[in-house]
């Protein structure tokens, strides 16, 4: 078995090999003058169980590509089967045709993956389970629900928890948080304004006076996050405290969540946090 590490995650592709007791094996990937990518493996994979990990995280089109590119590479160097582990799978979002005239482009890059040589797919928390179906070869869906569950009972006082879906797509999620940590669950009624704004409405379910958990698949400009904590706080919630498998954490995230009245937000490694994006409230699980 060898693992490989594209550019966009190689922290958790170096724990993954740490808990195999292997070493990560040696990719070189540059950039021609024209900006072509260039990718060659440096090591020897004929007949080998190749695995390949990148996160589709900024800039997506440059690690997607070089994702496309290691896998081709791998096909032409004979490996005898290449699974592509991706953490985040950001075009999970793009999942079906709600505007006319556009392009469905979860299940077209699933296509590329295939067409690249890729043989089967290792990812996590897609953001509908359905995007599973647009892929043509294995796919294991991994969730982070036990590593977020585990972390909330060991850390927070789960007697007076609520677990909030911030609209009803993601009820079934939360769902599955508020069965694992024995707690009640409330949803609230959202419509997106703009990629980066959302409204929201009418709470359903009992949160006065409760420790607000809100379960999310990803935060990434945190529109969603921060009107729901509003929202939950005119609900007259004690607390708001916030758990997600992907910290996208892009444009004013970060901001928002500082001057908002969310308590503590719990993200995963499946997305690079740098350093300028920590803050206090942010604790950071790995899912290696
Ligand atoms: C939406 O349906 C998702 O579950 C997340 O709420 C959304 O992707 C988060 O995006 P943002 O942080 O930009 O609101």
């Amino acid at each position: 078995l060898k693992i490989f590490s594209g550019h966009s995650n190689p922290t958790i592709a170096h724990e993954i090999c740490h808990h195999l007791g292997i070493a990560l094996s040696p990719m070189e990937i540059s950039r021609f003058s024209n900006d072509n990518l260039h990718v060659q493996i440096l090591e020897n994979v004929r007949e080998r169980d190749v695995f390949i990990v990148q996160s589709f995280t900024h800039p997506v089109s440059d690690h997607i590509m070089e994702l496309m590119i290691a896998i081709d590479a791998l096909r032409s160097a004979s490996a005898r089967r290449i699974t592509v582990v991706i953490p985040y799978y950001s075009y999970a979002r793009s999942d079906k045709k709600d505007a006319p005239r556009i392009s469905i482009t979860g299940r077209l890059i699933a296509d590329l993956l295939q067409t690249a040589g890729a043989n089967r797919v290792l990812t996590m928390d897609l953001h509908a389970d359905q995007v599973h179906g647009f892929f043509g070869v294995p796919v294991d869906h991994l969730t982070a629900l036990p590593t977020l569950v585990s972390h909330v009972k060991d850390n927070y006082d789960t007697s007076n928890i609520v677990a909030v879906a911030t609209d009803a797509g993601g009820a079934k999620r939360v769902g599955k948080f508020s069965t694992r940590l024995n707690v009640p669950m409330a949803i609230i009624d959202k419509r997106r304004v703009s990629d980066t704004q959302v409204k929201q409405g009418v709470v359903v379910g009992d949160v006065k006076g409760k420790d607000a958990f809100i379960l999310e698949d990803e935060i990434s400009t945190a529109g969603t996050l921060i009107s729901t904590v509003e929202t939950l706080l005119a609900a007259g919630v004690k607390s708001v405290h916030a758990a997600a498998t992907h910290g996208v954490l892009c444009g004013p995230a970060i901001e928002r969540i500082q001057n908002s009245g969310i308590e503590s937000v719990i993200t995963t490694n499946t997305v690079t946090i740098d350093a300028s994006k920590q803050t206090d409230k942010l604790t950071l699980l790995s899912v290696a």
